[in-house]
């Protein structure tokens, strides 16, 4: 029932920077793009256009995206909270962009200062003005098994938000385990409920790896039929509205897998691991990439 092929989102960029304490060189920021755009991804989320006063860490957001807006057919979608961020994204040269809700609506506050209704009133005004340009809209729901707050969400209102993302016209929905609490036991009753009112092949799963569950919790959405995964050069990441949770499942461990169990991604995986390298060696800390560590051993 595996997909043979597994489309990765590179979210390193975007998720795995943005909760960085130190500014990250813009310059560095887009060397990372270029190094992963040469790796054979096909999606990489470059940056967020978000108030800078929220994530101080990407307030170059319109220089990285003027420089890396023409990398061929490769696809840069950016986060934009509003009409506000859209707007300035469309500016920059961003050709495809992403809305993020919350199943949580404690998360929704802390992390979009407005209600989870509000939230999607908004975003049905950037998809207006998207559809307008022709420009996709990809859907994120955060907290989809758990919340820093209000711990566990039951999975019926993941559905909603989902459909209601769906319903508005994303053309593909990331299901977030924003805290990476999940595990098998809960991602799979939470994907039987969102495929109930959401096709599979437009939905993604996006992991925190906080209690190291992210491949396992992949394993099961591709036994379930997911073939979109998003994850993060290096393991780096982190919300910084979701307290105590880790980075993102690092690309290069799910590349190893995919490869291991013949999924096929088109990503190279020793250029993969240089790219980790070059941005851990800039942060100045190991690659939390088991894979990569192995690979650097040998
Ligand atoms: P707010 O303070 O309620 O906004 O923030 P506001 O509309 O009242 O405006 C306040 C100020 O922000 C104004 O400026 C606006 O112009 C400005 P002032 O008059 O004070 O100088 N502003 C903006 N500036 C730049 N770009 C914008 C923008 N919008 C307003 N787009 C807002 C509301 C949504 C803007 C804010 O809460 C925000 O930016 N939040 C983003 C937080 C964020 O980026 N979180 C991380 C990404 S989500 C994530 O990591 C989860 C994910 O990975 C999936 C998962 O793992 O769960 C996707
Ligand atoms: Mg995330």
């Amino acid at each position: 029932n595996i997909p043979k092929f597994v489309k990765i989102v590179e979210v390193g960029p975007r998720d795995g920077l943005q909760n960085e304490k130190n500014i990250v060189p813009t310059a560095v920021k887009i060397e990372l793009i270029h190094r992963l755009a040469s790796t054979g991804l096909s999606v990489i989320e470059a940056t967020s256009f978000v108030s800078p006063k929220w994530v101080p860490q990407l307030a170059d957001a319109k220089d990285v995206m003027q420089a890396v807006n023409n990398l061929g057919s490769i696809r840069m979608p950016v986060l934009t909270p509003n009409l506000k961020g859209f707007e300035a994204a469309v500016a920059a040269g961003a050709r495809e962009v992403a809305v993020f809700a919350s199943a949580s609506e404690s998360f929704s506050k802390s992390n979009i200062n407005c209600s989870i209704e509000e939230s999607l009133a908004r975003y049905r005004a950037v998809i207006r003005a998207a559809k307008q340009l022709s420009i996709p809209v990809r859907g994120y729901v955060s907290c989809v098994v758990g919340c820093p707050v209000e711990g566990l969400i039951p999975p019926s209102k993941v559905a909603y938000v989902a459909k209601e993302l769906h319903d508005m016209g994303c053309f593909e929905i990331s299901l977030a385990d924003t805290i990476g609490v999940g595990t098998p036991g809960s991602v799979v009753p939470m994907l039987l409920a969102v495929m109930g009112v959401v096709p599979i092949e437009k939905l993604a799963v996006h992991f925190h790896d906080t209690y190291g569950q992210s491949l396992p919790n992949i394993l099961v959405s591709l036994q379930m039929g997911i073939s979109i995964v998003d994850s993060s050069v290096a393991g780096l990441g982190g919300c910084p509205y979701a307290k105590g949770a880790s980075g993102n499942v690092a690309s290069e461990d799910v590349v190893y897998m995919l490869n291991g169990i013949g999924v096929k991604t088109n990503v190279d995986l020793p250029k993969l691991v240089m790219a980790g390298d070059f941005i851990s060696t800039h942060l100045g800390r190991p690659s939390t990439s088991k894979t990569a560590i192995a690979f650097n051993r040998v």
